[in-house]
């Protein structure tokens, strides 16, 4: 039997949910493939040169002294492989890694269970870990600093603490939000790096290398088209290239080429920026609405109906990153790249001013 796909398959799709296809935060479909294609090693790993090449060093010398690495952690936009480059740490310091994320640490038992089940030089990563309570940073401290628990046992005057010691652990912290740690905290932690946005030429290996790991015939200019819109980010360079690689199977023989690429991103309503709807919604909503702006984040949520903090965390790095918004003290406005950008015209000398 032989299934023949409807033409128009792939546009009736495209047009059935939302696109959050180029947003960079993590869908739940995205946890097995990235699994499945993360590489291993620092020769796999592709981009964060400067960092890869520091990361080696530091694990270098924690081997040759035979101690655990630093507390690490890692900050920047989403899907720019945080939790990817912790697994090729572990992998190279040829310990195990325990993954997890600060909203699964609800309970002090979430935190201490974990941390009592650590093996000696194995690595805990937390994922988000802007967002771990009060009770289970107080827990980590001493965890972090002098590897032992404080715990408590007995009530009010017969109250004792115990000291448990832990293993010799190295905790990976991963952030996009840097700035809402705290103080303390974020001091537990040796060494601190900030991931970058990657570029076309990083973003088109990533692309082959994963459609060498799925099978999917692709050339290089192919693979290049797919990387310009993929905003800077791998994990929506990967989600790309299955979706063009659907494109390329029904409509043609499956191999992926500049043109196929360009045809099934635009369809998937990506611009050459690699802006989605949402993106440009948000754009013109400033200029059109607020003439340029500055206006504030709950407003621009409002009226485009997505959450402000979605906006903020997944959406403005990288239009802030390639200029297209610029954030003020008094809220957000465009650039004249950005009326150029979508086809507007901008207004004269004077009115210009005025607006930037
Ligand atoms: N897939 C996702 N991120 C990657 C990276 N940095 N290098 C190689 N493949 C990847």
């Amino acid at each position: 039997m032989s299934i023949i796909a409807d033409d128009n398959d792939f546009e009736k799709q495209q047009t059935v949910k939302k696109n959050p296809i180029v947003q960079a935060n993590v869908e739940e479909t995205d946890k097995t493939f990235e699994n499945n294609i993360r590489p291993k090693t620092f020769n796999t790993y592709i981009g964060q040169s400067a960092l890869k090449e520091t990361l080696k060093i530091t694990i270098q010398a924690a081997k040759k002294r035979e101690k655990p690495l630093d507390h690490l952690l890692f900050y920047g936009p989403p899907g720019l492989g945080k939790t990817t480059l912790a697994g090729v740490i572990a992998n190279e310091m040829c310990v195990p890694i325990k993954i997890t994320s600060a909203p699964a640490l609800e309970r002090p038992r979430d935190i201490i269970g974990i941390l009592m089940s650590l093996e000696e030089g194995e690595i805990l990563f937390i994922d988000e870990i802007h967002r771990l309570n009060k009770v289970a940073e107080e827990i980590l401290y001493p965890a972090m600093e002098d590897f032992y628990l404080d715990m408590t046992t007995g009530k009010s005057q017969t109250v004792k603490t115990l000291r448990v010691p832990l293993p010799k652990f190295t905790l990976i912290g991963a952030t996009t939000k840097a700035g809402e740690l705290s103080g303390p905290l974020r001091d537990r932690f040796g060494i601190i790096h900030r991931l970058e946005f990657y570029n076309e030429k990083e973003l088109s290996e990533v692309i082959q290398r994963t459609a060498g790991i799925l099978e999917i015939q692709i050339d290089e200019k192919g693979a290049a088209a797919i990387a310009k819109r993929s905003r800077g980010t791998p994990r929506i360079a990967n989600r790309l290239i299955k979706r063009v690689s659907d494109f390329a199977l029904v409509k043609y023989d499956g191999k992926v080429t500049e043109d196929i690429a360009n045809q099934a991103l635009d369809i998937l309503k990506i611009d050459e920026f690699g802006l989605d709807t949402t993106d440009r919604n948000l754009l013109k909503l400033i200029i059109e609405k607020y003439d340029g702006g500055p206006v504030g984040i709950e407003t621009i949520a409002a009226a485009i109906g997505e959450d402000a903090r979605t906006l903020e965390d997944v959406c403005e790095p990288f239009l802030l990153q390639c200029g297209l918004l610029q954030r003020t003290p008094r809220g957000r406005k465009v650039s004249p790249q950005t009326y150029r950008h979508l086809g507007y015209k901008i207004k004269n000398q004077s009115e210009q001013q005025s607006l930037f």
